[in-house]
C-alpha cells in the first residue's frame, strides 16, 4: 500500500527566507520513501526555487489557471507549472471555492487542462456544517465529484475529502464519518484514485485516517507548516502496515 503526505502552506510563510527554512527542514524531517510520497505546495513565488530540487519532497501548486495562456491578468497556466517540474496541483479547494467564487465548471475545465500538461490534480471537494447539519453531506461530494471529474479519467488524478468545517478550526472529522465518505468516494471513483483526508489533520490524528478510515494519504494544512510535526506524521505514516 502506497500512503502520501501532502502539506498544503496556503498563503505561508510570507518571505523567501522563512520559506526557504521551511522548505529545507521538511526535506530533513523526512525521507524519500517507496511506501510514503512526500510533497509541498508552497505559494506560486516560491515554486522555481523549490520545484526539482530535493528527491525526498515532490512540489505542487495550489491552483492553476483554465486558461493555457493569454490575457488572464494574475493567473499562472497549468503549463507554467509543470514547466517549472512541478508534480501536482490542487484544485477546487474550499478555500477557492468560497473566497473566490470557483465553481465546478472551473474545477472541472481545470482539471482536465492540468492533466494535458501531465500534472496530477488533487481535485479537493467536501461539505460545509451546514450541508452535513442538514444531512445532505454525501449528496454534495457525489454532486462535486460529478461535476469537477465529469469527462476526466479518474484513474489519473487524486481526490481530496476536506469537510470544510474541520479545515483550520481543530475539529477534525470523525474517523466513522470520515470512512463513510471515503466509502462513497471510492465507490464514485473506483479503486485506482488515491483518496486523501484534510481537515486538522496533525501528528496525533493523521496515521488514524490511513489506518481506520480507509484513506490513501493527508493533505495537510497548519501542520505543515511545522517541520517537525510533519516529520512525525511522517514517521507515523511510515511505520504503518
Ligand atoms: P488544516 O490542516 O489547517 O485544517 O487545513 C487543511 C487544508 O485545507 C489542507 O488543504
Amino acid at each position: 500500500m502506497k500512503y502520501y503526505l501532502f502539506g498544503n502552506w496556503k498563503c505561508n510563510p510570507t518571505n523567501a527566507q522563512e520559506a526557504k527554512k521551511l522548505f529545507s527542514d521538511t526535506a530533513k524531517g523526512v525521507k524519500r520513501s517507496e511506501k510514503v510520497e512526500t510533497a509541498v505546495f508552497p505559494p506560486f513565488c516560491y515554486l522555481a526555487e523549490f520545484a526539482g530540487k530535493k528527491k525526498e519532497v515532490a512540489i505542487g501548486a495550489q491552483n492553476c489557471c483554465f486558461k493555457e495562456s493569454g490575457a488572464f491578468t494574475g493567473e499562472v497556466s497549468p503549463k507554467q507549472i509543470a514547466d517549472l517540474e512541478c508534480k501536482y496541483v490542487l484544485i477546487g479547494h474550499s478555500e477557492r471555492r468560497k473566497l473566490f467564487f470557483e465553481t465546478d465548471g472551473f474545477v472541472n475545465e481545470k482539471t482536465k487542462l492540468a492533466l494535458s500538461f501531465d500534472l496530477i490534480p488533487v481535485v479537493c471537494v467536501g461539505e460545509t456544517d451546514e450541508d452535513r447539519t442538514a444531512g445532505r453531506a454525501v449528496e454534495v461530494v457525489k454532486n462535486q465529484l460529478a461535476a469537477g471529474l465529469k469527462d476526466v479519467d479518474v484513474k489519473k488524478v487524486f481526490a481530496a475529502y476536506e469537510p470544510v468545517w474541520a479545515i483550520g478550526t481543530g475539529k477534525a472529522c470523525g474517523i466513522a464519518e470520515a470512512r463513510e465518505m471515503a466509502r462513497v468516494i471510492r465507490e464514485v471513483l473506483g479503486p485506482d484514485t488515491p483518496i486523501l483526508y484534510g481537515g486538522s489533520a496533525n501528528a496525533k490524528n493523521g496515521a488514524v485516517y490511513l489506518k481506520e478510515a480507509g484513506y490513501n494519504g493527508l493533505l495537510v494544512g497548519g501542520a505543515s507548516l511545522k517541520a517537525d510535526e510533519f516529520a512525525k506524521m511522517f514517521q507515523e505514516i511510515e511505520g504503518l502496515e
